[in-house]
């Protein structure tokens, strides 16, 4: 069976541009892939973080993940620190990648431009995700545009090392999901919608109100022509809400726009269609959010499951490095 693996960072509000990008198609997926799937705490704390904000974040990030619908039945929903391997391979990594191609990464150029202070976990970043995704013989990785050097890179990484010490690590694919399901701000439609947008009128919170995202949606920028057309470039705020409505109803959102002719209809359909969506998805949230100790207890599931293939994995690659095995 395929293995499928990706990790999503437990800082900021989860919005419906990760919902429908992203969450999605891992609710799809475990059903038919080995899915493992991780809330990347570690990750996090690249850059500093309150404690006591982090450890809540942590758990209704999971919860959350719960609620879209993971399932933990079929999929293996962790938390990274849980799963020592992580720190572990990662060190490895860290020894197999070069400092240029760290330097190279255009994430780690964009966080660390001005910023008062860079840590060196914030540099290393790349090698950590490389150990998350090498430890469990992952396939596919689903990943946004954003991740893709990311991918490329633990590529390089697992060949390397396989060439240098013997074939040790399956050498993972990227995933990037069609360009449909790209949500935009919807404030700012050439903009993706990103928990750090200037606005919060351009970004819908997946927890947020249902009165208050109808809003946001009917004060979402159109565009002057007053016609109904897929056509991004030329008419971003217009294409993002056949977007939002064509992946809230599972139709294509170009053959979508000949159902409209004015905006005011495709906005409150686009409304109702996100409300409709995220209604279970809260109600679900709330139960959970009713019960933090069966969340936990999932996640100590998940991570024993994570842990019974990320021991053997880094064990493997101990011993290709020739580490005297402890007895
Ligand atoms: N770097 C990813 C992001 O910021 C999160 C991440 C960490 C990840 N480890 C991963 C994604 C492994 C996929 C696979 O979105």
């Amino acid at each position: 069976m395929t293995r499928v693996f990706s990790g999503i960072q437990p800082t900021g509000e989860v919005h419906l541009g990760n919902l429908l990008g992203a969450l999605r198609n891992w609710v799809r997926d475990q059903h038919t892939a080995d899915s493992l799937y991780c809330v990347v705490d570690l990750h996090a704390l690249t850059v500093p973080q309150d404690p006591v904000e982090l450890r809540s974040t942590t758990r209704q990030l999971a919860q959350l993940l719960l609620a879209v619908g993971i399932d933990p039945a079929v999929a293996t929903l962790f938390v990274q620190s849980h799963v020592d391997e992580h720190t572990g391979l990662a060190w490895i990594m860290e020894c197999t990648a070069a400092v240029g191609e760290l330097r190279r990464m255009t994430q780690f150029k964009d966080k660390s431009d001005g910023a008062s202070f860079v840590s060196g976990g914030l540099f290393t970043y790349p090698a950590l995700m490389a150990a998350d995704i090498l430890l469990y013989d992952t396939d596919h990785v689903p990943v946004g545009d954003d991740q893709r050097q990311h991918l490329e890179l633990t590529r390089d990484l697992a060949i390397r090392f396989n060439n240098r010490y013997g074939d040790t690590f399956i050498v993972p694919e990227a995933t990037i999901p069609p360009v449909g399901a790209r949500i935009m701000d919807l404030q700012q439609p050439t903009r993706k919608m990103s928990k750090s947008a200037d606005s919060p009128q351009g970004t819908i919170g997946v927890l947020e109100d249902l009165g208050a995202v109808a809003k946001k949606i009917k004060r979402a920028v159109t565009d002057t022509d007053n016609e109904v057309r897929f056509d991004t470039d030329a008419k971003p705020g217009v294409s993002n809400l056949l977007s939002i409505l064509g992946a809230c109803t599972d139709r294509d959102p170009a053959s979508l726009a000949d159902d409209y002719t004015q905006y005011g209809p495709l906005k409150a359909d686009a409304a109702d269609a996100v409300c409709a969506v995220l209604e279970p998805i809260q109600a679900r949230y709330a139960e959970l959010d009713a019960d933090p100790g069966a969340v936990d207890d999932i996640l100590s599931g998940g991570a024993a499951k994570a842990r019974a293939v990320a021991g053997p994995t880094l064990a493997r690659a101990r011993e290709a490095l020739g580490l005297l095995p402890a007895r």
